[in-house]
């Protein structure tokens, strides 16, 4: 039944690349809370929850919905518990999507929890001046904070994610030591988070850096299988940045649909890398995302057009003009 002679067509060196990213990634849009919680004008929550929605319905398996941190320092996250409760229902398209949120302190887990969250995310920073800024104390003072989170999430069945913050460079103190940042996720592990998201808060990152950053990461040990990377586009660099990361084996990206967003603690900083370019790019290289990129341009357009301004991503900018 075979053919008797067979051509084999090498397809190494177009494959090189393909063979070093992994054959699926894990987008963990953030888009509902870090891309919103620097808008000045509040967002209604009926809109929060929609947007929710349609990244659920765009094949998102992961959103970050809210925060629950003190609406004094982020007011556009007071609606905390009302988005929650409209997401209650996790039947229909929110079905299997995980919709981890903020958590600060004690304070916010269990607010978190009575609204119904089944995940949070803790935050720590890699410089006490940001850990300042951010959250009003020490590195080591955020870690006595989230140590009650820990004890409380085992109890309750809550997973817990962590992030660092300013990973690659940070708006008070400049550059960052590698070992700074290593010292933070090796502690978020430890404490239990099963994750941890590595931030380039102000997006100043470039790809020497992550690698070297990465490099570090992994000589003190840490599964890069544990690591997320979660990088801001400030210098326009974070897709050559996430490249870096799938090299050398992370298999889960943050983005944010349409770009949105900035930290209120981080002047100047721009969104994340827009969810729409990290697919666009994936696809391209044949990684498997679950995501529907056309109906992810269109809940970036809906945003977009709910807060008055153009989708700070350049594919869904290209898929809306043609
Ligand atoms: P504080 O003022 O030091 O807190 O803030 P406190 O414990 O002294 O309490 C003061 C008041 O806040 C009290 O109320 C508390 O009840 C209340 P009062 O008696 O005055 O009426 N409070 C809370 N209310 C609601 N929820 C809470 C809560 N905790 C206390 N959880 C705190 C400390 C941590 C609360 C504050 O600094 C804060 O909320 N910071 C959050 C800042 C933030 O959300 N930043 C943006 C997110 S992080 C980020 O964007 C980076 C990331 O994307 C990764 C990256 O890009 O690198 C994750
Ligand atoms: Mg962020």
């Amino acid at each position: 039944q075979c053919p008797p002679e067979v051509k084999i067509v090498d397809v190494g060196p177009r494959d090189g690349l393909r063979s070093q990213c992994p054959p699926e990634v894990k987008i963990v849009d953030v888009g509902p809370r870090d891309g919103l919680q620097n808008e000045k004008t509040l967002v209604e929550t009926a809109c929060k929850v929609e947007l929710i929605k349609r990244l659920a319905a765009a094949g998102l398996k992961c959103v970050e919905a809210t925060a629950f941190v003190s609406p004094k320092w982020v007011p556009q996250m007071g609606d905390h518990a009302e988005v929650m409760a409209a997401l209650k229902e996790k039947d229909g398209v929110l079905s299997g999507v995980d919709l981890p949120v903020l958590a600060p302190n004690l304070k916010g887990f269990e607010g978190a929890v009575a609204a119904g969250a089944q995940e949070v995310a803790v935050f720590a920073a890699a410089t006490e001046s940001f850990s300042k800024k951010n959250t009003n104390c020490s590195i080591a003072e955020s870690f006595d904070r989230f140590l009650p989170i820990m004890e409380a999430s085992k109890e309750k069945n809550v997973r817990v994610r962590g992030y660092v913050s300013v990973a690659l460079g940070c708006p008070y103190e400049g550059a960052v030591a590698p070992q700074a940042v290593t010292g933070v996720i090796k502690k978020l592990l430890d404490m239990g988070c099963y994750e941890v998201s590595i931030g380039d808060t102000i997006g100043c990152g470039t790809a020497g850096g992550v690698s070297d950053l990465l490099d570090c990461v992994e000589a003190e040990g840490i599964a890069l299988d544990h690591c997320a990377i979660h990088f801001h586009d400030t210098y326009g660099q974070a897709l050559a940045n996430i490249l870096v990361g799938l090299q050398r084996g992370v298999k889960v990206v943050d983005s944010s649909v349409a770009g949105l967003g900035g930290c209120p603690y981080a002047k100047g900083a721009t969104g994340n890398v827009a969810t729409e370019d990290v697919v666009y790019m994936l696809n391209g290289l044949g990684v498997s995302t679950g995501v529907d990129l056309d109906k992810l341009v269109d809940a970036g357009a809906f945003i977009s057009e709910k807060i008055g301004r153009s989708p700070a991503s350049r594919a869904a900018s290209a898929i809306l003009a043609k």
